[in-house]
């Protein structure tokens, strides 16, 4: 790690962290980041989070990508999200973020079902394709892989690195999104091939 006295703070320029930053508590005025010397990095100071910063911060974590998927009465949906996790192994349960502001994710809810698909480095079209940026529709989506249905009722991905099938126990709004908690009713396990991952903006695999 670089000697945050190397840092030359006319090169640190408002809103825009480097490397190795770390933004918290309000210090100083302005919206400057201040370069400071803390336990060998460099601490950068404002006022308050902006949102683009906050997203900057965030490109430097590397997330593993999965499509997320639900059908029933509602509806037929699938969308590409980084932002999931588990919670719990006992019951197994994990956790999506999905944003409020798409109203198709209301149909994860009202089918109260919902898969997530772990996908392969080769996978990066399907990814593509439910991330909304190719304008197909759900069914030209779905079209782009291969899908059959375990326990919940939701799409599975047949080939995915790992599939956990969900039964829809809670969904909590927070900010911007609105959290969907699933307990794992079914599981399938892949290879443990190259997984895709979505880091600095743009996919990566780890080989
Ligand atoms: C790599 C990547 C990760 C994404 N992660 C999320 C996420 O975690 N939650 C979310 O709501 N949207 C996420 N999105 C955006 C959704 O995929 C996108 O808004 C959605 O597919 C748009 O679908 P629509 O056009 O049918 O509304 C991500 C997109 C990409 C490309």
């Amino acid at each position: 790690m670089e000697n945050p006295r190397d840092v030359d703070p006319s090169e640190v320029k408002p809103g825009v962290p480097g490397r190795n930053s770390v933004m918290g508590a309000c210090v100083d005025s302005g919206s400057a980041y201040i370069p400071r010397s803390r336990g060998g990095v460099n601490v950068l100071k404002q006022n308050q989070v902006e949102a683009g910063d906050y997203r900057e911060a965030m490109s430097r974590f590397a997330g593993a990508v999965h499509v997320v998927a639900t059908m029933g009465e509602a509806g037929k949906r699938g969308t590409t999200v980084i932002a999931a996790c588990s919670v719990s192994d006992s019951p197994p349960t994990i956790l999506v973020c999905l944003n409020r502001a798409s109203a198709g994710n209301d149909l994860f809810v009202a089918n109260g079902n919902f898969s997530l698909n772990t996908l392969a480095f080769d996978q990066i079209d399907v990814a593509h394709a439910f991330s909304g940026l190719t304008g197909l529709s759900q069914d030209e989506r779905f079209a782009t892989a291969a899908w059959d249905v375990m326990q919940s009722g939701a799409p599975t991905l047949r080939n995915a690195l790992a599939v956990f099938d969900c039964r829809l126990i809670e969904a909590k709004d927070v900010a911007t999104h609105r959290v969907l908690f699933g307990e794992v009713v079914g599981l399938r396990i892949g290879d443990t091939a190259n997984p895709l991952i979505y880091h600095a903006r743009g996919y990566h695999g780890l080989d």
